[in-house]
């Protein structure tokens, strides 16, 4: 049988700990592709990585390259080229940096792996999506972008702190674009089944809710670069649901038209993710706040993605 093949685009700090967490999963073969000037970087981790297998017992081929064509028959392609923001800035600051080169990359995957599934990590990451839909042309199944994986999970383990539980029987929902005005749900969030609104203090959830939503900016602040670590493990949690075909529900950037009356942009939504990639969009019903703030949280992406389309008007 076929493995399945797995190529990531820019081999940076995401990038490469995306090609880590898929080895040690042994999710498939791995491409870890960046431009030119950094191929010796790409090459060099991509043997460092390779030589674990033996120590962590995977089997994996992990190829470093600058070469589009080495990515020929993806079945999944994740693109985090780009920069990640410094201290001080936000995510929507880079837009003007990352949309050329998220286009210029969308453009290569659509000649060389025009049948992968592409899952888009760069900043902002809800225009980036909308840039890699544009440039590739690919049907709304195969583009999705990778932001809830990682707000979820760190809304998860906030709330698992404060509870002193595991963080495994916390569930958790959240809603919106990857930015400070994402939309975790305490309402939609439990503890093996019991609402979390019954075991912590109204205060203290609020608190949960406010660290998740700046959960990027405190560690940009801590480091002087993003995080990593989650937000690849987030990653290849949409990966590994695409090439197992799992049909899990994952909160993705998805394209939404009628559903939550989003109507044609791409954002944080619950998916089932299987082979199909996003296979279907799973709507719930909000209430006044909650919509009220899933509202501006659309809005948002939907300014972010005009300044996409002022800036390259074929992809409008
Ligand atoms: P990094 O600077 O460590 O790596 C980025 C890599 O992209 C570099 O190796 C660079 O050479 C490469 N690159 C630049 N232009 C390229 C091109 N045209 N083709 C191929 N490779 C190219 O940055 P890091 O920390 O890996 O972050 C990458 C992106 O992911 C940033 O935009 C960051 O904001 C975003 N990010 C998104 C998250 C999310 O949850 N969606 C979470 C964390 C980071
Ligand atoms: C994060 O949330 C910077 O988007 C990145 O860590």
């Amino acid at each position: 049988m076929r493995r399945a093949k797995i190529s990531i685009i820019g081999a940076g700090n995401v990038g490469a700990t995306c090609a880590h967490w898929a080895a040690a999963k042994e999710l498939g073969d791995i491409v870890l592709l960046d431009i030119p000037d950094k191929e010796g970087v790409a090459k060099g981790k991509a043997i460092d990585l390779w030589c674990c297998g033996p120590i962590e017992r995977f089997d994996a081929r992990i190829q470093g390259t600058s070469d589009y064509k080495d990515i020929a028959d993806s079945d999944v392609v994740v693109i985090t080229a780009g920069l990640p923001r410094k201290p001080g800035m936000s995510r929507d600051d880079l837009i003007q940096t990352n949309v050329k080169i998220v286009k210029s990359v969308s453009e290569q995957v659509k000649q060389h792996a025009p049948n992968s599934v592409v899952i888009v990590v760069s900043n902002p990451l809800d225009a980036m999506v909308y840039t890699a839909w544009k440039a590739t042309g690919f049907p709304t199944n195969r583009i999705l972008g990778q932001a809830g994986c990682l707000d979820v999970a760190r809304f998860r383990a906030f709330i698992a702190e404060k509870i002193g539980c595991s963080i495994e029987d916390v569930v958790a929902l959240l809603l919106g674009g990857h930015g400070d005005d994402m939309v975790p749900l305490p309402r939609y969030t439990s503890v093996h089944g019991i609402p979390v609104a019954q075991l912590l203090p109204k205060e203290v959830l609020d608190a949960c809710v406010e660290r998740a939503k700046v959960g990027g900016g405190e560690i940009v602040k801590l480091m002087g670069t993003s995080a990593y670590y989650a937000p690849a493990s987030g990653t290849i949690q949409m990966v590994e649901a695409i090439v197992k075909d799992k049909k899990r529900i994952l909160p993705c950037a998805a394209y939404c038209n009628k559903e939550f009356g989003i109507g044609g942009y791409f954002v944080g939504v619950p998916c089932v993710l299987g082979s199909g990639g996003m296979e279907k969009v799973i709507e719930v019903e909000l209430q006044g706040e909650e919509q009220t703030l899933m509202n501006e949280s659309i809005s948002h992406v939907k300014d972010l993605v005009k300044v996409v389309s002022d800036l390259f008007p074929e992809l409008a």
